[in-house]
């Protein structure tokens, strides 16, 4: 089967998050096209009944009065915060990560896609994941916003340079789905383009194999933690008095202003990017910034380091 026809074939919507998408969009159309249909119908109905030299009853009847207000008042708006509730619930499931999702790292560039399996694989515009489990693509941009878009999962996410986000989704079938960019990024935004390939587990686990597992993002990120000169102060044994990086990822971090942040991911990359911003409590902003010397493939494969010296991190 060719590029084409795969991507022909794929079936309309592939996530159980795009079956509520769905759901969600049809409800809304129809409930709004009954809407229109009423009040344009009840409109030419007025014009003809009511119009001018008519002999109509243009009394209010007793009920017809207040009470026929409180109810087309109250009618369309209990209908219509439904659909807000509905639709705030959809969308509160793409902000719970289950926390056994196979973790993707993503960096989008002018103009291409670049991704980073756990085990180290890497791949440009095309994708492969595996069907059947939770799949969180964590994204940063090397140089302006993009979006990742994947219509059949619908799914939409900007990636905004200076910042770390994510998506998640579940592919319930396997095939070949096309991967935009949704957000005019430049020239050859047109050209961002790229697939995402869903496989079998087995399937994914012997593409996995069969590529050569260059260097895992962790293991890349030690060697640059090295290189950098960074173990010179946060490894033992060190003369410098600099935080100890060991089971930092996912803590909670004293600042000295007081204030306690999570150590995330975005806390990492601000700590290596931005060292001024979030001083540790009892320690003096010594350290050097890494802004304009580091790509964002290279911020993430330090966040990935530090994330793996413990192991209980789940959080994105
Ligand atoms: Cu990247 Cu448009």
């Amino acid at each position: 089967m060719s590029e084409l026809e795969a991507i022909k074939n794929a079936p309309f919507v592939a996530t159980a998050f795009g079956v509520s998408v769905d759901a969600l969009f049809y409800a809304l159309v129809i409930v709004s096209g009954a809407m229109v249909l009423l009040v344009s119908t009840l409109i030419v109905v007025f014009c003809v009944r009511y119009r001018r030299g008519r002999a109509a009853d243009r009394s209010t009847g007793r009920f017809y009065g207040r009470h026929l207000e409180y109810v087309w008042i109250g009618l369309p708006l209990l209908i219509f915060l439904s659909f807000f509730a509905w639709g705030a619930s959809v969308f509160m499931e793409l902000q719970k990560i289950p926390e056994n999702s196979l973790r993707i790292q993503g960096v989008a560039k002018q103009w291409m896609w670049k991704f980073y399996h756990p085990g180290g694989q890497r791949e440009i515009n095309t994708l492969h994941l595996p069907v059947g489990r939770p799949i969180v693509v964590q994204l940063a941009s090397e140089d302006v916003v993009h979006s990742f878009f994947v219509p059949h999962f619908r799914i939409k996410q900007d990636v905004v340079p200076g910042r770390y986000t994510h998506v998640w989704f579940q592919i319930d079938k396997p095939g070949l789905y096309r991967l935009f960019c949704a957000e005019y990024c430049g020239t050859e935004h047109s050209q961002m383009r790229g697939a995402v390939r869903a496989l079998s587990a087995t399937d994914y686990s012997r593409w996995l194999d069969s590529r050569n597992p260059a260097q895992s993002l962790t293991r890349a990120g030690e060697q640059l933690f090295r290189r950098l000169g960074c173990s010179g102060c946060h490894a033992e044994p060190s003369t410098v008095h600099a935080p100890d990086l060991t089971g930092l990822f996912g803590r909670v971090v004293h600042l000295s202003d007081g204030r306690r942040i999570e150590a995330d991911r975005a806390y990492i990359r601000d700590s290596i990017l931005l060292p001024e911003k979030d001083i540790v409590a009892g320690y003096e902003a010594i350290m050097p910034s890494f802004a304009g010397q580091l790509s964002e493939e290279e911020t993430l494969k330090l966040v990935s380091y530090i994330r793996s010296l413990n192991s209980s991190g789940t959080a994105p």
